[in-house]
């Protein structure tokens, strides 16, 4: 087994061993069927900008950190919900996350189709589909920050029958700090959009609940 490998292998079993932690903070509904452990009460997913570097079509992935980058093992796990209650779990979402490296820098920092790019040119970046459960997951690297903004995941959610969403992602523990105060964009995010990453055995391991409106 190569190093990568076991680095891969001990993050995912650190996972399975941090997975209580978040059904311990999610407040379960009698009648939801969004299942046991993060049934919660977060309303219809704020938007924020995508920015100037979201690229089309990029790769099928579930570990965006396509050339190996280095920086802090990130895994982050999510629900998708929606309906007319916005409890019920949305399997087939499109699910897009795009992120600076350790440095704060986009790869590639420019937008338009992935088509456009050499393959060692594109980086941290990637899609995924929900499954019948309304889950999805993510392994990356936890991004720098840049400018004056708080350290950001930047996502983009398609699924038919949905109005599609296209939003970012905070850091729990930058709540309330300096960094919030002095970033300009998205000046008040709700609840569910600052996720509580915390310590694995290999890098940090956090959950987001989205919730996306029903179409008009
Ligand atoms: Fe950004």
């Amino acid at each position: 087994m190569t190093s990568r490998r076991r680095l891969l292998t001990s993050f995912g079993a650190g996972l399975l061993l941090a997975a209580p932690a978040f059904g311990a903070l999610a407040r379960p509904r009698a009648n939801a069927t969004c299942g046991p452990s993060d049934c919660d009460t977060c309303g219809p997913t704020g938007r924020a900008t995508a920015g100037p570097f979201y690229v089309r079509n990029a790769p099928m992935t579930t570990n965006i950190n396509l050339l190996d980058a280095p920086g802090t093992p990130m895994q982050v796990s999510g629900l998708v919900l929606g309906g007319t209650d916005g409890q019920q779990p949305l399997a087939g979402v499109r699910v897009e996350l795009w992120h600076a490296d350790r440095d704060g820098r986009y790869h590639p920092e420019d937008s338009g189709d992935i088509s456009r790019y050499r393959a060692e040119d594109i980086n941290l970046r990637g899609q995924t589909e929900s499954d019948r459960a309304g889950r999805f997951a993510f392994r990356s690297i936890i991004p720098g920050r840049y400018g004056n903004r708080r350290r950001h995941l930047h996502w983009r959610l398609v699924v038919d029958g949905h109005q599609s969403l296209v939003t970012q992602t905070y850091w729990l523990d930058e709540r309330g700090t300096q960094h919030e105060r002095s970033d300009p964009v998205d000046r008040d995010p709700e609840a569910c959009r600052w996720i509580d990453f915390r310590d694995g055995d290999a890098g940090v391991a956090g959950h987001v609940v989205f919730v996306l409106r029903p179409a008009p």
